[in-house]
């Protein structure tokens, strides 16, 4: 087993992979990366610029002038911004855009990456996957509790209709779509609270990479 392994965690919106794989980081000493804000910011520059999200060229063009002081961007969640990213997500010259970038930061030192393909993708190779889920219901209701927490509000039935879209959408793109790679463990984190889902991701991780 390498000393610095590269831990993917994949899985639909709002599964709480986010969590959990800052967690997982922080507890193994590794850094973390949130892939998810890379297309995010795609998206957001190619808003920007006035272009629509689903055109290829304007997607790429975005993708490739991403810096990374675009990922600070304090307008990279939200509605339009899960919308503009998962449009540019299915974009290819996109997706081969951000392939090195994602590579570069989990090959120096190992690392903790969350996204939709980074067992299956970005590090077929990596020691441990876990595919993070939980029923539709289930996290379009942490997606709605979290938009009320910070005093948005919003309709519980939009919420959970764009959550549907947006996994229909990751899930049905030919490249790199949404699924869990052959070799994941699946954690469905439906009835676990927070604190059991981190429990039973370390245990699975620390059976993996041996430790
Ligand atoms: O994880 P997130 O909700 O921040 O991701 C935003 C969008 O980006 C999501 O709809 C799919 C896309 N994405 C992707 O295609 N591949 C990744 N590795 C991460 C995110």
């Amino acid at each position: 087993m390498t000393m610095r392994p590269v831990i993917a965690i994949d899985g639909p919106a709002a599964a709480g992979k986010g969590t959990l794989a800052r967690r997982l980081a922080a507890e193994l000493g590794l850094p973390y990366l949130d892939t998810g804000l890379l297309y995010r910011a795609v998206g957001r520059l190619v808003l920007d610029a006035g272009n629509d999200p689903k055109d290829p060229t304007a997607a790429e063009a975005a993708a490739r002038a991403l810096q990374p002081t675009d990922l600070e961007r304090g307008d990279l969640r939200g509605p339009m911004a899960d919308a503009a990213a998962s449009a540019v997500a299915a974009v290819p010259g996109v997706r081969s855009a951000l392939l090195e970038f994602q590579r570069g930061f989990g090959a120096e030192r190992g690392a903790v990456l969350d996204g939709r393909d980074i067992g299956t993708v970005i590090f077929p190779d990596a020691p441990a996957k876990l595919f993070v889920t939980a029923s539709p219901e289930e996290r379009a209701r942490r997606r709605w509790l979290e938009l009320s927490a910070k005093g948005e509000t919003a309709d519980p039935a939009a919420v959970e209709r764009d959550l549907r879209a947006r996994d229909a959408r990751d899930e049905a793109r030919a490249t790199a779509p949404l699924r869990p790679a052959e070799d994941a463990m699946v954690l469905d984190t439906t009835t676990l609270d927070a604190e059991a889902a981190f429990a039973a991701a370390l245990a699975a991780v620390r059976a993996k990479l041996s430790l």
